[in-house]
C-alpha cells in the first residue's frame, strides 16, 4: 500500500514531534481522525504525563487525554528509533529568537538530526514550526538529503504553518484552515492528503516558501497593527481623547476596518518574534523592511510607558514606586491562557522591581513567577487589592471580579480596558 492509500484508509502510523501548545492539539486531531498517532518529546515528564493519560496543555482536557490513552490511539515517547516506523512525521519543536535576536533553529535541527538517520524511502515529513521562508528549501531539505534520500523523490516534504490561537475555544486546531506547501506538487498532494483528514480544510499553495511567508505575513499584521494602535494610544493621551472609545466606535465601520487594541506590549511565543524571523531574512537579501522593525520598536516601548502610568497614580498619592505596593492583576501573555512567555506583564514587573517596588500578583493561571530576580506566588485578589498603593492590571483574565477591584483599590492603573464604564478619578487608564 502506498502513502496516499495509507493516508486515506487511515492505516499511516502518524508520528509528531514536540508535544507543546502546538504538538499536543494536532496529535489528538490525528487520533480523532482515526489515525494511530505516536509523539516523540525530549522532555520526560510530558511523554510520562501523555500515557498516563493526563493534559498539559489548557486546549486539551484531561478527559480526552484519558480515552486516547486508554484506547492506546496516542502515545509518546523518548525514543527516537520509531521514527522509523513512522509514515508521516509533523516537526512542531520551538522556533525562539537568539540573544543576538537571530532566529534559533537549534530545535528544527536536533529534529531533522533525530530523523534523518531513521529517514526511509516513502515517509512524509512536514514541518510546522514557525520560521524565515526558504527554511523548508535551504535548511531541512539538505540536512534530510544527507541520508542519501531525494526529497520529492524517495521522501515527500512540506512545510505546513501552525495557526492554533491557545484559548480560543472558538477555533480550535480542527477548523482553522491549514495551509500546506510541498518542494513538489505530489509532495504537497501527499501532506494536503494528510492534513485533510483531520482539518476541515486544506489551502494548498505552490511551494514551501508561500506556506512559510503566510504565517510571517499573518503575524506582522498583528504586530503591525497593534504597533499602530499602541502609538495611537500614546498619541490620544497627548490629546486627550478616550482611544478605547475611539476604536469602538471605529469598529463600527462594516468594511475597511479591523479593531487591535493597544496593551502593555506583545506576548507570546509567536506575534513579538516571528515578524523578526522575517526581517533577519529580508536583511540577509538586501532588503530593510522598516515596517516591522518600527512596530517592534513602538511595541517593546509599552512597558516603560505602563511604568510612566504607575508613576503618575502614585505622584498623585504623594508616592514613589519605591518602596510602594504594587499589586499586578494578570501576568500570562494574554487572557485565559497560563503562557508567560515573552509576557509584557513579566517585562513590566521587572522594571517595577529594579524601581524599588513591593511588587506581589494575582493570576489563577500561573501559580508562581520565577524569573531572574523575581520570585513570587500568586495572592490571592481579595487581600491584595485593597492592601496595595496601586493595582495593575496587565492582563484581564475573565476570572477576576472587576467590580470588587474598582471598590476595593485606593488607585488603579488599567491597561486593558477591563475598567470600562466604571467611573472614577483613581483610575489610570492606558
Ligand atoms: N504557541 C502558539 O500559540 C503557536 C501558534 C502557532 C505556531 N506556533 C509555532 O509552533 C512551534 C512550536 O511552538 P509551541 O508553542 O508548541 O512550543 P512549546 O514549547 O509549547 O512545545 C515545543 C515542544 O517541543 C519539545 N522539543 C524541543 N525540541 C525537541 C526535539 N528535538 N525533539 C522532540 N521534542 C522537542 C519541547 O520539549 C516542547 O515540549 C513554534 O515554531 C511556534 O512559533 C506556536
Amino acid at each position: 500500500m502506498d502513502l496516499m492509500e495509507r493516508i486515506e484508509k487511515k492505516r499511516a502510523r502518524v508520528g509528531v514531534i514536540g508535544l507543546g501548545y502546538v504538538g499536543l492539539p494536532l496529535g489528538v486531531e490525528f487520533c480523532r481522525a482515526g489515525f494511530a498517532v505516536t509523539g516523540f518529546e525530549v522532555d520526560a515528564r510530558r511523554v510520562d504525563e501523555i500515557n498516563a493519560g493526563r493534559s498539559y496543555i489548557g486546549d486539551v482536557s484531561d478527559y480526552t487525554m484519558r480515552e486516547l490513552a486508554a484506547s492506546k490511539r496516542l502515545r509518546a515517547t523518548t525514543n527516537f528509533d520509531e521514527l522509523a516506523q513512522m509514515d508521516t512525521i509533523s516537526i512542531c519543536v520551538p522556533t525562539p529568537l537568539r540573544k543576538t535576536r537571530d532566529p534559533d533553529m537549534a530545535f528544527i535541527i536536533g529534529a531533522l538530526d533525530q530523523i534523518r538517520p531513521r529517514l526511509r524511502a516513502g515517509q512524509l515529513i512536514v514541518l510546522e514550526s514557525t520560521t524565515y521562508p526558504g527554511t523548508t528549501e535551504e535548511l531541512v531539505q539538505p540536512k534530510l538529503e544527507e541520508s542519501g534520500l531525494k526529497a520529492g523523490r524517495d521522501f515527500f516534504l512540506a512545510f505546513s504553518p501552525e495557526r492554533v490561537d491557545p484559548g480560543n475555544a472558538t477555533y480550535t486546531t480542527r477548523n482553522i484552515p491549514k495551509v500546506v506547501g510541498g518542494i513538489t506538487p505530489r509532495c504537497t498532494e501527499h501532506a494536503a492528503a494528510l492534513y485533510g483528514q483531520c482539518v476541515e480544510r486544506v489551502v494548498p499553495v505552490s511551494t514551501s516558501r508561500v506556506a512559510e511567508m503566510v504565517k510571517l505575513l499573518e503575524n506582522t499584521f498583528r504586530s503591525v497593527n497593534i504597533g499602530l494602535v499602541n502609538e495611537l494610544a500614546l498619541m490620544c493621551h497627548h490629546l486627550d481623547v478616550d482611544v478605547w472609545e475611539v476604536i469602538e466606535a471605529a469598529a463600527s465601520k462594516p468594511f475597511g476596518f479591523m479593531a487591535f487594541y493597544p496593551g502593555p506590549g506583545l506576548g507570546g511565543h509567536c506575534i513579538p518574534i516571528d515578524p523578526l524571523y522575517l526581517s533577519w531574512k529580508a536583511r540577509a537579501h538586501g532588503f530593510e523592511p522598516r515596517f516591522i522593525e518600527l512596530a517592534a520598536h513602538v511595541n517593546e516601548r509599552m512597558p516603560e510607558y505602563i511604568l510612566e502610568l504607575i508613576n503618575s497614580a502614585l505622584n498623585r498619592q504623594s508616592k514613589s514606586i519605591r518602596n510602594s505596593r504594587i499589586h499586578i492583576l494578570g501576568v500570562a501573555y494574554k487572557r485565559g491562557v497560563s503562557d508567560c512567555r515573552e509576557s509584557p506583564a513579566i517585562a513590566v514587573m521587572k522594571l517595577l522591581q529594579g524601581r524599588g517596588a513591593k511588587l506581589s500578583y494575582s493570576d489563577p493561571y500561573v501559580p508562581e513567577v520565577k524569573e531572574e530576580a523575581l520570585d513570587l506566588v500568586s495572592a490571592p485578589v481579595r487581600d491584595a487589592v485593597g492592601e496595595a498603593d496601586c493595582v495593575v492590571i496587565l492582563t484581564d483574565h475573565g476570572d477576576f471580579d472587576y467590580a470588587h477591584v474598582a471598590g476595593a483599590a485606593r488607585s488603579i492603573v488599567d491597561a486593558r480596558n477591563a475598567m470600562r464604564g466604571v467611573p472614577g478619578e483613581h483610575i489610570t487608564r492606558l
